[in-house]
């Protein structure tokens, strides 16, 4: 007791020792004053102030809490702190993927704060148009803007290692290349606002299961080549205001405490020039680590390895740095780095360069982007005798499934936006013009009301936004009167729902495979419609990969619609009576059973229930890299999409087919159908392995037609470099291009290919030389996968 009233009183005055100091002295001013005289003036207290976020005042509620002072964005998750006596104002972050979330309304104010869901990362990366996801990027960044935030918690780019993780709604791609560009494009267009984006999550996270302190055993080559490749190209191309460090350990270091991630390869190898932040108490071994105030993440660990900031910030990481501070035990000028790379970016920011915001964005014309986006997201799995677009308005259309009525926009956690309203799929359908069966909407709709109504109890009680998400169970349906309405109505459609989110990953069954309500229900309306000779369509309204090769052959079309966002139920119409031809294509591989994934394995790690390791086994045979090597038939492939039209490729041509150190490869696409329609091309490489073993092809390249009118044609050309050509050959530490012949493969998928072509290499080419990183901490030599 003593003690602490006496260190109270020791605080309190060297508070007051620093007021007088600073009225006597004038300190330095912010924006007067070069940065390294506000460090040089600034306490060990006023240090740890800017480098330990402020907390997350006025987060989770419709005012600050109790205590906590008044906030200028409700809703948003952090940023960072004022220091008054040196003139430096807050900054504030908020998420996220899918559009700006914030808190939509303010106590004792009659404005509305809503943002636009836009679709979700998975969606926006199956457009594979990245110059739409730059204009996606901008709408989205005005909102950031116009809302007074200064930095976008987004984008989300970490690879879709196993169809489970809760999150890969937010995430792009099983490949590094669609991740890297969807993520720089849409980098471009939230940054052209003047406004800050937050690369995430910064390396590896690729499950939730125990995500705040997993250990994920990588080798340094499935690190370069897979799980670094999409940031590598999204920083060397976008520059990021900001990168957003993941949870997870990886080769047993904290990747927010990982010198080898922060400072050899994103500071020194690739160049970047921006602040680093923890993700939300990263470095902290789980939640009940959090609460326990005696127990702190290392943040001088953090700080020397290149964390700058700590967000959202606690009181122990302050006291923690404060001491080593005043002890001399963490490291001077990694302190100083950090707290000039916060200072800098606080000096670009809005908030200082602008200061003006509207709270005015123009949500009516982002809600127009985002109903068009999400339709060039669209994937047509399957349509047999054209069923699609259905164009016949006459007689009713019998609409099955729960979420055809209560659409699922986005998911949940911290991904989810909160938008003013969801097109349902039959409000679409009603807007387009179609009739619906009045008999199963009035069935439907107050029982989706019921059980919607169970499940969110369900999630309150159990963490809220953190907490699992459970499929409600679809309606029952009596045959007879499924029968009945194939008889009355011209067509059938079922839609399919998933959502899923932070903190847990999926389950196998009942959600990766569909559960026994939802196979009766398909087996029920498809029988019966057959039946009568009409035709069913599935509408998958879901943010992750399920199973299809068990039902899909029961019905004519299967449209993937993703989580598409406010407007889905308009985007779905517009698909689905053709005013826009979907162009979506898979960027991960649906598999034909779970466990064909190398993955499956080794997910989400050991014990299964609490995983502390996971090993990543397969190394590099992620996704398509490994289904195409080792030959397993996929349910439907990466690269795969189906159109209204056709396409036809033709006149491949190489730059030259003696490679030096640049090829350009061109291709020429022509839309043979009927309809106008994109393309989406994709250019493989099987590259010699002799030095390291390899997948059969790699995507390389990939470009995206304007629309082309039928008999039209666009040449489209792609160039590859020697990096392009190379692996990582860990033995070198270096991207060697070997010699020999490599073939380039131009495709529609990543088994259609359409074109091929070879080329040499005379001698091998060390396109770059790196420094030796991420030792693993155990042996993988004798449990990996051919590599
Ligand atoms: C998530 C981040 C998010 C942060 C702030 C964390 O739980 O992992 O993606 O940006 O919270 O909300």
């Amino acid at each position: 007791m003593r003690n602490s009233v006496l260190k109270l009183g020791v605080v309190a005055l060297a508070a007051v020792g620093s007021v007088q100091f600073a009225t006597a002295q004038k300190a330095p001013q912010f924006g007067k004053a070069s940065i390294d005289e506000l460090i040089d003036a600034m306490t060990p207290e006023e240090k740890a102030e800017l480098l330990i976020g402020p907390g997350m005042p006025g987060y989770a509620g419709l005012v600050p809490l109790e205590g906590e002072p008044d906030v200028r964005v409700l809703g948003a998750a952090g940023g960072t702190a004022p220091i008054e006596r040196l003139g430096i104002p807050e900054t504030v972050f908020a998420d996220g993927p899918a559009g700006l979330r914030i808190q939509p309304k303010r106590k004792n104010d009659p404005n509305t704060y809503y943002a636009t869901a836009f679709p979700v990362g998975t969606s926006l990366a199956s457009s594979w148009n990245t110059d739409l996801i730059e204009s996606v990027g901008e709408a989205m960044g005005e909102e950031v803007k116009e809302y007074g935030v200064d930095v976008l918690l987004a984008p989300a780019l970490n690879i879709q290692r196993n169809p489970l993780n809760g999150r890969n709604f937010e995430y792009y791609s099983e490949d590094p290349l669609v991740a890297g560009k969807i993520a720089a494009a849409y980098i471009k267009g939230i940054q052209s606002h003047k406004v800050g984006t937050s690369m995430k999550h910064f390396a590896a996270n690729n499950q939730e299961s125990n995500r705040l302190s997993v250990n994920a055993h990588i080798t340094e080559r499935a690190m370069r080549e897979i799980y670094l490749k999409g940031f590598e190209i999204a920083v060397k191309e976008a520059k990021p205001w900001t990168v957003m460090t993941a949870y997870n350990k990886i080769d047993g270091i904290y990747a927010s405490a990982s010198h080898d991630l922060l400072t050899t390869v994103l500071r020194d190898e690739w160049g970047y020039k921006g602040l680093v932040m923890t993700d939300w108490f990263g470095g902290y071994p789980g939640f009940g680590a959090i609460m326990d105030s005696t127990q702190v993440s290392d943040v001088v660990a953090q700080i020397e390895a290149g964390n700058d900031l700590m967000m959202p910030g606690t009181a122990a990481q302050k006291s923690k740095l404060i001491q080593a501070i005043k002890n001399g035990t963490i490291d001077e000028a990694a302190v100083r780095n950090s707290l000039r790379r916060v200072l800098e970016y606080v000096a670009a920011s809005p908030t200082v360069k602008d200061g003006k915001y509207s709270n005015k964005p123009d949500l009516k014309a982002h809600a127009e982007v985002t109903r068009s986006v999400a339709t060039e997201g669209m994937v047509l799995l399957k349509n047999e005798g054209d069923v699609l677009p259905f164009t016949k308005k006459s007689g009713t259309i019998a609409v099955f499934g729960d979420t055809s009525y209560s659409f699922i926009a986005g998911g949940t956690g911290s991904g989810d936006v909160n938008e003013a309203y969801t097109i349902s799929l039959i409000e679409g359908l009603n807007n387009a013009g179609y009739k619906i069966d009045k008999d199963l909407q009035a069935a439907y709709v107050p029982f989706v009301e019921k059980v919607t109504a169970e499940e969110m109890a369900r999630r309150e009680k159990n963490g809220g936004l953190l907490s699992d998400v459970q499929r409600i169970p679809e309606m029952p349906l009596a045959k007879d009167m499924v029968a009945k309405k194939a008889k009355a109505s011209e067509v059938a459609v079922i839609t399919i729902g998933r959502n899923a989110g932070e903190q847990h990953d999926r389950k196998i069954a009942n959600d990766f495979y569909l559960g026994q309500d939802e196979v009766k229900m398909i087996n029920t309306v498809a029988d019966a419609f057959h039946a009568e000779g009409k035709k069913v369509i599935v509408i998958l309204n879901i943010g992750g990969v399920i199973e299809t090769a068990t039902w899909k052959d029961k019905v004519d079309a299967i449209l993937l619609a993703w989580q598409p966002g406010q407007e889905g139920g308009n985007s779905v119409a517009d698909v689905f009576s053709g005013k826009s031809n979907p162009s979506g294509k898979l960027t991960m591989t649906f598999p034909v059973d779970y466990y064909n994934h190398a993955s499956a394995a080794n997910f989400p790690g050991f014990p299964a229930n609490d995983p502390k390791e996971v090993s990543y086994e397969e190394g590099i045979y992620v996704g398509y890299r490994y289904f195409n090597t080792f030959e397993v038939q996929p349910s439907y492939e990466f690269g795969f999409g189906g159109s209204y039209t056709t396409f036809e490729y033709s006149d491949l041509k190489l730059s030259t087919t003696n490679f030096k150190d640049e090829v350009e490869v061109s291709v020429k696409v022509t839309n043979t159908g009927d309809v106008a329609g994109k393309e989406v091309v994709q250019v493989y490489l099987s590259a010699p392995a002799n030095m390291v073993d390899k997948p059969s092809e790699e995507l390389k390249a990939f470009g995206k037609t304007k629309k082309l009118k039928p008999g039209k044609s666009e040449t489209l050309t792609f160039t590859l470099t020697a990096k392009d050509l190379a692996s990582f050959v860990d033995a070198q530490s270096a991207w060697i291009a070997e010699k020999g012949t490599y073939t380039v493969k131009v495709g529609a998928s990543s088994t259609d290919i359409k074109l091929t072509n070879d080329m040499n290499v005379s001698k091998d080419i060390t396109a770059e030389k790196v420094h030796n990183a991420f030792d693993t901490d155990v042996d993988m030599k004798n449990v990996l996968m051919n590599n």
